[in-house]
């Protein structure tokens, strides 16, 4: 491991610029008293206890916490509905409020009120309990950014059967692997959806999936493109949405559940070994997400929210689905691609709708930058007030950029750093209390405790050194363990330094005591906001048969943040060619996704090992970044590496 400081982190802890919060913002804020600070710190169980209050129980908690570390119960003994959290609440007063406004790649649009998706989500819920689900099953979600996406979702909640939905970009192997893992019964999906004026084949793949899953019974498919999804049907096994509904009582009642039941898996990647399913429960998720969308994106009933992530990530569950849905919000989903038709939709979008508060990743803003100015000029985005990011550390330039092209310097910036394990935002500005440094994610929530440390795991004094990031206290939204794994959960996160949550990033503090995240630490890479273990993409390189080793490193890369080299040792008799490298990396994609497709395949007959035969990854990096031996492509010699392991060995490297 390393926490190695990058030069783009270099620059930040030079940045002098600040952001204070305009008065005219804090006014209208939703918290703008530092107080709350103060407060969670003298007794951060009594100001979890306080956020309960904006959740609707259905019986009372004993306790907020009972604490055994790793093991945490939050709200203990109470019940509660997420559902009914996210829907039923707000019928009496806000049934004809907007929930959703959704827009087709294509160009068509759907308006659902709440009371809308609370009848779907009933009609849906009873349709899934025709077909034998009950609380505690594993219902797989397989789809892409439609309505019918988190209303699958809150039918799974209202019956207290845990989802895994699983991001319709992965392949069927990927899809076979998270299905296997939760042992789900039921696979929701869809004909197909758009994507850049293509079909994404998600039944074709779903398909290819549920050949190789034995627990799956039914599959559920919701039409949305038609004809020219060429599908096959599997009378036994497929049943069409449409059908599942077709004369089901739009009256289900929700499931009370206990605060610790399993609300979702949601599978992420890890150093070693099968992505994770990370397991999140009911009572205390409900809690972190929902205050942390109230506090840091400022909403308010008036406002028109849109976060852009896909829901097959947990931005998409935490902060489309249950954080603003629980708080009643109105929100803009959309399909497809950013520059579909034309490279300004999002800014189209915002006119259109009057967005008026974003919440992005780095890897589009850096995208939107390179496009031009152009494109958001051509609209009028005033209605914008508030502007979040997400996923990946933000280079103080592109959070510029964002303030200024896309703010118009009016819109106070959230930089949000949190994990999948986390389930919500655990370092952030308040928008309307902390004055705000590009690049920095700030300070944490309050009632979250965070410290970086160094190997002995001693806390590292602030504006000295990078270190660990840890987080020191329990939280709410924390994940309570990995799906039928809880040795791994205790190993990767409670072991390195016992009592502390390890994070997996490295981060410095500002002089001003402001948390810089550095970025992973360990095998786990960043591809444009998308975590990716390196173990993966090694497995999916050895798996075409034509690789007799792999080692997988992260490339700096101006827009996705990270990109991914390969150093491949192919088996005897495999030619070294451009064939092979597209070939494998067709392989990978197959395997994985595009989202791991190798941005560079370097051929060598040797990998560079340390004397105990591990990787000298640290090596690779410098090498694939150029550090070592100027221009890369020179690597195509494999006696260069060789060269370097010789010369490495000799001086007795350890890493
Ligand atoms: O490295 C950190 C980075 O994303 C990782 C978590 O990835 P995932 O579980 O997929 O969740 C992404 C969305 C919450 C972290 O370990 N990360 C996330 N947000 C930030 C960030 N790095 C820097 N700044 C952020 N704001």
């Amino acid at each position: 491991m390393t926490t190695d400081t990058p030069a783009q982190i270099e620059a930040l802890l030079a940045e002098n610029r600040t952001y204070p919060p305009a008065k005219a913002f804090t006014e209208q804020a939703n918290i703008n008293d530092p107080k709350v600070y103060a407060e969670a710190d003298a007794d951060y169980l009594a100001f979890w206890e306080k956020a309960a209050e904006n959740i609707d129980w259905f019986q009372r908690w004993d306790r907020v916490l009972d604490w055994d570390c790793p093991w945490a119960k939050w709200y203990v003994n109470a019940q509660l509905n997420a559902s009914y959290n996210c829907l039923d609440r707000h019928l009496a007063k806000n049934g004809n409020k907007r929930a959703l406004i959704w827009e087709g790649e294509p160009g068509d649009t759907r308006t659902l009120t709440y009371a809308d998706m609370a009848r779907e989500v009933q009609r849906f819920a009873n349709g899934l309990k025709s077909i034998g689900v009950q609380k505690g099953d594993r219902v797989a979600i397989y789809m892409g950014m439609v309505p019918e996406l988190p209303i699958a979702m809150l039918a799974c909640a209202r019956l207290g059967a845990p989802h895994s939905v699983v991001f319709g970009g992965f392949s069927p192997d990927s899809l076979a692997d998270r299905i296997n893992d939760a042992q789900a019964k039921v696979l929701i999906t869809q004909d197909g959806s758009w994507r850049r004026g293509s079909i994404v084949p998600l039944k074709q793949n779903a398909d290819a999936a549920v050949a190789n899953t034995p627990s799956i019974e039914k599959v559920v498919v919701y039409q949305r493109v038609g004809e020219k999804a060429n599908i096959q049907w599997n009378a036994d096994r497929d049943i069409w949405w449409h059908d599942l509904v077709a004369g089901q009582s739009d009256q289900c009642p929700a499931e009370p559940v206990d605060s610790e039941h399993m609300l979702y898996i949601l599978y992420t990647s890890g150093t070693t070994g099968k992505p994770k399913g990370i397991v999140h429960t009911t009572g205390g998720y409900m809690v972190g997400t929902n205050i942390t969308s109230k506090w840091v994106f400022d909403l308010k009933d008036t406002d028109l929210y849109w976060c852009t992530a896909d829901i097959g990530w947990v931005t998409g569950h935490s902060y489309v689905v249950y954080g603003p849905m629980s708080n009643g919000v109105t929100q803009l989903m959309y399909e497809g691609a950013p520059d579909t038709p034309d490279k300004d939709r999002f800014w189209d979008l915002i006119e259109k709708h009057g967005v008026t508060i974003l919440y992005t990743a780095p890897t589009s803003i850096r995208q939107f930058m390179k496009w031009g100015t152009e494109y958001p000029e051509k609209h009028d985005l005033s209605s914008l007030r508030l502007l979040g990011t997400v996923g990946e550390p933000i280079n103080p330039e592109a959070w510029v950029w964002y303030n200024e092209v896309i703010g118009h310097g009016k819109s106070p910036i959230v930089d949000t750093w949190w994990q999948t394990e986390t389930g919500a935002i655990m370092i952030t500005p308040l928008p309307g209390v902390t004055t705000t440094v590009p690049g920095s994610a700030t300070v944490p929530f309050p009632g979250v405790f965070a410290q970086i440390v160094d190997d002995q795991g001693n806390a590292v004094p602030t504006g000295k050194a990078s270190g660990y990031l840890t987080l020191t206290r329990p939280w709410p939204s924390m994940f309570r363990t990995i799906f039928n794994d809880p040795d791994r959960y205790v190993q990767t996160y409670w072991s390195k330094f016992p009592g502390k949550y390890f994070t997996g990033d490295g981060a410095k503090q500002l002089e001003n005591g402001y948390y810089a995240i550095i970025g992973r630490v360990d095998d786990v890479l960043n591809v444009a906001g998308h975590r990716i273990g390196t173990w993966e993409v090694e497995s999916a390189l050895v798996d075409s048969g034509d690789v007799a080793e792999a080692a997988v490193v992260g490339l700096d890369d101006v827009i996705k943040g990270q990109s991914i080299a390969a150093f491949v040792t192919l088996k005897p008799g495999v030619e070294a060619d451009e064939q092979e490298r597209t070939k494998l990396k067709q392989h990978v994609v197959k395997k994985i996704g595009a989202i791991a497709r190798p941005e560079q395949i370097i051929f060598t007959a040797d990998l560079p090992k340390t004397r105990s035969a591990k990787i000298m990854r640290r090596l690779l990096r410098d090498i694939a970044q150029g550090r070592v031996l100027g221009d890369t492509t020179t690597l195509a010699d494999p006696a260069v590496v060789n060269e370097l392991k010789q010369k490495y060995e000799s001086m007795g490297a350890t890493e």
